[in-house]
């Protein structure tokens, strides 16, 4: 880590962990944030769903909700990016406090409930997205919507043009009974309409659908029946936890969702249970406590094609990008790995 960035991380932790965040986005756009220029190798260059990717590390969605840091992002070494969670109508979220950081963890809580701009401002900013950086964006839900799966449609037919990629979210715990549109009669509507949008679009991009980690084996089981059948592009697996088992930090017993460390074990096995059901039919994505290339690296043969992170870099900063990026090629290089896609899936028993 840079000594700026270093002295920079300590000035942000005196602060609450939302106005951090809000000067991290800040200084994305003022173009001071780590800018390593593209990460890629014959090794880690792959495919995700048709995207061609430069590596294999995504940025997770949540960090830029509105869209608003999409140059900074693009730079920062990232293989794809998520920006989102965009509901149709602009809604201001949760009150605050509604981020905490549980440092003894390496953990956040956060229970926003997809505060955000709005589909029309989004879609605005996501139209002078730059170039040549893959860029996807999450579909979210009204919280006073009557008809939440018409939601999803209609975000991804307003920004769907600007984007490489979509994600549907019905993982959020912070938006009450979203989850509830995990099962199956409901997701099969909803993925329905969806994906008739989808088809629609001058140019169908994939669509992923990301769900929680808290489902047991049967509803993973329906779920990738389900996906299988709407033909979806890609599980992102996973959210964030409701769990709170083993937490040390003051903030354990705050409402919403886990993310970082504790998450890892917990998204894996979701991972590698859902890459033995889709005998690698389904590309998949893991998200879930990566802070290490060996974590990154773990993703990958436990099954997927592709891994993000977010809350890693609330502790190490975005020099982090570069470091599990470069890790990673080392480490597929000692095991004799020609490329990412031949580690893909070579280590699920570990998990199931
Ligand atoms: C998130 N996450 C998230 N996910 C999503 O699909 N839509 C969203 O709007 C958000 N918002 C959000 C805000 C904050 C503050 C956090 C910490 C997380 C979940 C995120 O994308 C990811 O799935 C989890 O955080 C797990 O990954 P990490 O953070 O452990 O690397």
């Amino acid at each position: 880590m840079s000594l700026i960035e270093t002295l920079g991380l300590k000035a942000l932790y005196r602060l609450d962990p939302e106005t951090a965040h809000g000067l991290a986005i800040r200084a994305l756009q003022m173009g001071v944030t780590p800018a390593p220029g593209p990460l890629t190798s014959p090794r880690l260059a792959t495919t995700l769903a048709g995207l061609s990717l430069p590596n294999p590390l995504g940025l997770a969605a949540g960090f830029d909700k509105n869209a608003t840091a999409l140059a900074g992002l693009a730079r920062a070494g990232f293989g794809f990016v998520e920006v989102g969670a965009a509901t149709p109508l602009p809604q201001p979220g949760n009150p605050k406090p509604r981020l905490f950081r549980l440092t003894e963890d390496g953990a956040a809580i956060n229970r926003f409930g997809f505060n955000n701009d709005g589909v029309e401002a989004i879609a605005t900013r996501l139209a002078k997205r730059p170039k040549g950086a893959v860029i996807g964006l999450n579909l979210g839900a009204n919280k006073t919507s009557e008809d939440r799966a018409a939601d999803f449609a209609r975000v991804l037919a307003r920004c769907g043009p600007h984007v490489d990629f979509a994600t549907v979210n019905v993982s959020s715990p912070n938006t009450e009974r979203l989850r509830d549109l995990q099962g199956r009669e409901a997701l099969m509507a909803l993925l329905g309409g969806v994906m008739e949008v989808r088809a629609d679009l001058a140019r169908p991009i994939p669509v992923f659908l990301k769900i929680a980690p808290d489902l047991d084996d049967a509803a993973l089981a329906e779920i990738a029946e389900v996906a299988g059948a709407a033909r979806i592009s890609g599980i992102i697996a996973t959210n964030t936890t409701l769990d709170r088992t083993g937490l040390r930090s003051p903030h354990h017993g705050e409402a919403g969702g886990l993310s970082g460390a504790p998450l890892f074990a917990r998204s894996t096995r979701v991972l590698a249970r859902l890459a033995d059901l889709t005998g690698g039919e389904i590309p998949l994505i893991g998200v879930g406590g990566v802070a290490t290339a060996e974590q990154a690296y773990a993703k990958i043969k436990a099954g997927a094609s592709a891994v993000q992170l977010y809350t890693a870099l609330v502790f190490g900063g975005l020099t982090l990008v570069k470091e599990i990026v470069t890790g990673l090629d080392h480490l597929l290089a000692r095991d004799g790995f020609a490329n990412v896609a031949e580690a893909v899936g070579t280590d699920t028993e570990t998990w199931l």
